[in-house]
Formats: C-alpha cells, sequence, structure tokens
C-alpha cells in the first residue's frame, strides 16, 4: 500500500533569524515510516525540520511551517491508501513576517498570531481523501473525550492519542504511550519504545477498512 506520514514539528517564522516551534523531535512519525516501508509498503514521509537519520527506504519532502505542510499534503494525499498525522504543526503563525531581523526597542513586544490550516480537519472534506485516515491527539488534560472530539469532527477511522503532559512519554521521548481513540470504542496500549510501538500501529493501521 501507499502511505504518508507527516512527521516533526514545524517552525512558523517571525522574522529572517527566529521562528515559534514545539519540542516534537519527529521520533514518533520517522518510526511509523520506518515500520511500514519494513512491512512491505511504499512510504512518503512529509516532515518539519528533525536531526533524525530518513529511514531506508523512504521517500522525503522536507517541510518547515504548517503552510507548506498543508501545500506538501495536500498535493499528495490523493496518490495513497493511507494517511497518518503525526507531525504537531503550530496551530497558530505570525501574522506578519518581518523582512529585516527585529532589533530590540521597549519593554514588550507583542506578537499576533493567526490560525493556520488545520491539515488533519481538511482531508476529508477539502483534499476528498478516501483512504484510511489517522491522527494523532496531543493532549494534556481529558484526553480520551478530546481524542474522540477530532476523531469524529475530523472523520478519522482512528486518532492515537497520547499524554503529554508527562515527561516519560510523548514529545522528545524514546518511549510512548498511547490510547487507540475508535469513533465508536478505545484500546489501550502499553507503553514501549516508539519503534516497537509504531511496528504494532502500524499492523493494527494495515487493518483498518477505509471509512
Ligand atoms: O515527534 P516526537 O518527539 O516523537 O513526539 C511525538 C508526538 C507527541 C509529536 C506525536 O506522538 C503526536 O502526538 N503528534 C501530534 C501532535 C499534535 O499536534 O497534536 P494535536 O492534538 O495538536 O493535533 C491533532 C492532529 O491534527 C494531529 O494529527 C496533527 O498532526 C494534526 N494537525 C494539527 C494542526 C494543524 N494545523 N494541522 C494538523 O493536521
Amino acid at each position: 500500500m501507499k502511505i504518508l506520514i507527516t512527521a516533526g514539528p514545524t517552525r512558523e517564522p517571525i522574522d529572517p533569524v527566529r521562528y515559534l516551534t514545539n519540542r516534537s523531535s519527529g521520533k514518533m512519525g520517522y518510526s511509523l515510516a520506518a515500520a511500514a516501508a519494513k512491512r512491505g509498503h511504499e512510504v512518503l514521509l512529509i516532515s518539519g525540520p528533525t536531526s533524525l537519520d530518513l529511514p531506508e527506504r523512504v521517500d522525503y519532502l522536507p517541510v518547515e511551517s504548517a503552510a507548506e505542510m498543508y501545500q506538501a499534503v495536500e498535493s499528495q494525499i490523493g496518490r495513497h491508501d493511507i494517511a497518518i498525522f503525526a507531525a504537531a504543526v503550530a496551530d497558530y503563525t505570525p501574522a506578519q513576517v518581518a523582512d529585516q531581523k527585529i532589533k530590540k526597542s521597549g519593554e514588550q513586544l507583542t506578537l499576533t498570531l493567526e490560525k493556520t490550516k488545520d491539515i488533519l480537519g481538511s482531508a476529508r472534506t477539502v483534499m476528498k481523501f478516501e483512504g484510511t485516515l489517522v491522527g494523532f491527539a496531543a493532549e494534556t488534560e481529558h484526553v480520551e473525550e478530546n481524542a474522540r472530539g477530532k476523531c469524529l469532527r475530523k472523520n478519522c477511522d482512528v486518532v492515537i492519542a497520547n499524554d503529554v503532559s508527562r515527561k516519560d512519554i510523548g514529545f522528545d521521548s524514546q518511549e510512548n504511550e498511547v490510547m487507540l481513540v475508535f469513533p465508536d470504542r478505545t484500546e489501550n496500549l502499553p507503553k514501549e519504545s516508539k519503534e516497537h510501538l509504531a511496528y504494532h500501529l502500524m499492523e493494527m493501521i494495515e487493518n483498518l477498512r477505509p471509512s
């Protein structure tokens, strides 16, 4: 099967030398890409900036900002059977990017942010994707409830939820412990390395039928 995977953080430029980002290392998405390729799938990894080595036999489309990731996904998703959104995409971006480095002046600096486009939320509606759609949910509270809301609103087949208030899992850690939130049921998986977990997640995802 052909599988598109998003991974890593995005960088939202403020001026030529500064940006807003988050703590995603890319490891969860890269582990999924490696597992999918090992299981014989054709994989396209669309990733924000990370320091990770590219997994073997994976096609790679590097992006920086949420807007670039949106465009890359929109142009590629139609060729894929499965799309997995593990990237930590910025929800807001600076409304204006300064042409020159912003000079230090005054005691406070106010940045105005505007909403980015929701890539996962556009997959079914705008991009008309009909394959298996897998979202992630990075939550700090009401994990199952919030993830189910995302699953139903964005018409996903499953949302993989992690509690990112924990230091030992989620962002920038070697291990993860996730909850599989389907439209009508929930399954808890044990904590394990992101590599092993990715393998188990790929097995589960392969067996889902497009909705
Ligand atoms: O990269 P690691 O260090 O290994 O960490 C892994 C992880 C914590 C980043 C990963 O497991 C994870 O939870 N990824 C999703 C992070 C996230 O942004 O979650 P969210 O709940 O804010 O977003 C929900 C879903 O919408 C996600 O599938 C996200 O990719 C997608 N999204 C969000 C915003 C946006 N503008 N477009 C999107 O497609």
